[in-house]
């Protein structure tokens, strides 16, 4: 059925249908919200439901590189796609955290920076994910050069760490969703840090 269709048309089409089903849960989300069967409190469930997503999607990103390594499946050039994703939960949260949890209220949006661990590190995540995802466009790439687009994107892990922590840091208590989440974020970080020791041994040996 694909057969007339170009390899690039049909990475589109293939954008075009994460994106579709990545807003899925959000839209349902809202569609809960408007007919109210979010729960007792809509507004915190909308909340949580929309930074879990953006977690969800920040792990997909980060887990690209190795399903490709360990699996051999090449699913790179829908890396943009779904990192976008997590910027735009990410975003739609912070918005939720803001307009409908805080009302605006940006006196009160600083205090909680300052006084409340779990949104300083939520703050620090979303401060990163701004430029990553300004900088995700192939103009942007051209722009910085590759050595200097693949810097700032290392900036990604402390921003999966800084999510991870917060989510554990949200629930006070220890139930076990945050802590898989978390063991799963420090496991994809834990292999790109064996991954780059590996390779600078490597380097070390061929030139000793
Ligand atoms: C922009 C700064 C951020 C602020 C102000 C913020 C704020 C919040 C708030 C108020 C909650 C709900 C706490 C509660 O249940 O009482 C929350 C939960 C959460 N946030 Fe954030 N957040 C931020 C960034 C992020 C980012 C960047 C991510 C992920 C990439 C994230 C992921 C989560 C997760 C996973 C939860 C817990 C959801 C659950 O309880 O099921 N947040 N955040």
């Amino acid at each position: 059925m694909m057969k007339g269709i170009s390899a690039t048309a049909r990475v589109r089409i293939a954008r075009v249908a994460i994106y579709g089903i990545g807003f899925a849960p959000a839209a349902w989300t809202f569609y809960l919200g408007v007919i109210d069967q979010l729960g007792a409190d809509p507004m915190k469930t909308l909340e949580q439901t929309l930074g879990l997503w953006a977690l969800r999607f920040l792990i997909v990103t980060l887990a690209i590189t190795p399903v490709r390594d360990l699996f051999g499946l090449n699913l790179l050039r829908y890396r943009r796609t779904v990192g976008l994703l997590c910027f735009y939960y990410a975003l739609m949260h912070l918005l939720t955290y803001v307009v409908l949890d805080q009302g605006l209220d940006f006196a009160a949006i600083w205090a909680d920076i300052l006084k409340r661990p779990y949104i300083t590190v939520g703050m620090l995540s979303f401060v990163i994910l701004v430029p990553l995802a300004l900088t995700s466009s192939n103009m942007m790439i051209r722009y910085l050069g590759g050595p200097a687009w693949n810097r700032l994107h290392r900036w990604v892990y402390l921003a999966a760490a800084a999510a991870a922590v917060h989510y554990l840091l949200v629930v006070k208590s220890w139930p076990m969703e945050p802590l898989v989440y978390f063991a799963i974020v420090t496991t994809l970080l834990a292999y790109r840090l064996f991954k780059r020791l590996r390779g600078r041994r490597r380097s070390r040996l061929a030139s000793a």
